[in-house]
């Protein structure tokens, strides 16, 4: 399958950020351990502060990929962009948040993405990328 991990704003800095909110790993490290595990796939991954790029790194690959995991960071409460270009892609997207939204400042509570995401999952720290690359994967093999 080919699939990719899309992070926004400031995830650049996992490993160094609030490591009491997003932990103390970087996502260089965690996602070279993620391509050994998932070995058969192609994945890939593509991280930008600028929300055109993420933009337009969705309607790039929306069209020929198996499925995206997008971690909007910040963008996730205010980007009707990015909103707007994931109901305009045909890949399934899976919005992936490593901290709980809902237990953070209100104005974290809103995502305007997820209305057009086949799935969300927050809270589960780095683990949440495995589980939706997981859940991409199984319904290849059982769908
Ligand atoms: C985040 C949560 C967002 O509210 C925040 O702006 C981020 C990271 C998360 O992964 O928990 O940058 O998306």
């Amino acid at each position: 399958m080919k699939l990719i991990i899309i992070n926004g704003p400031n995830l650049n800095l996992l490993g160094t950020r609030e490591p009491e909110v997003y932990g103390d790993t970087s996502f260089k490290v965690f996602f070279a351990r993620l391509r050994n595990s998932f070995p058969g796939h192609d994945l890939e991954y593509f991280q930008s502060n600028i929300e055109g790029e993420l933009v337009e790194k969705i309607q790039e690959t929306g069209f020929s990929y198996d499925g995206i995991i997008l971690n909007a960071a910040a963008y996730t409460h205010t980007s009707v962009a990015i909103s707007d270009a994931i109901a305009a892609v045909k890949t399934p997207v899976i919005e992936v948040h490593i901290s709980n939204i809902y237990k953070r400042e209100e104005f974290r509570h809103k995502s305007i993405i997820s209305a057009n995401c086949i799935g969300m999952i927050s809270g589960l720290g780095l683990e949440g990328y495995l589980l939706a690359l997981t859940y991409f994967i199984h319904q290849e093999s059982h769908g």
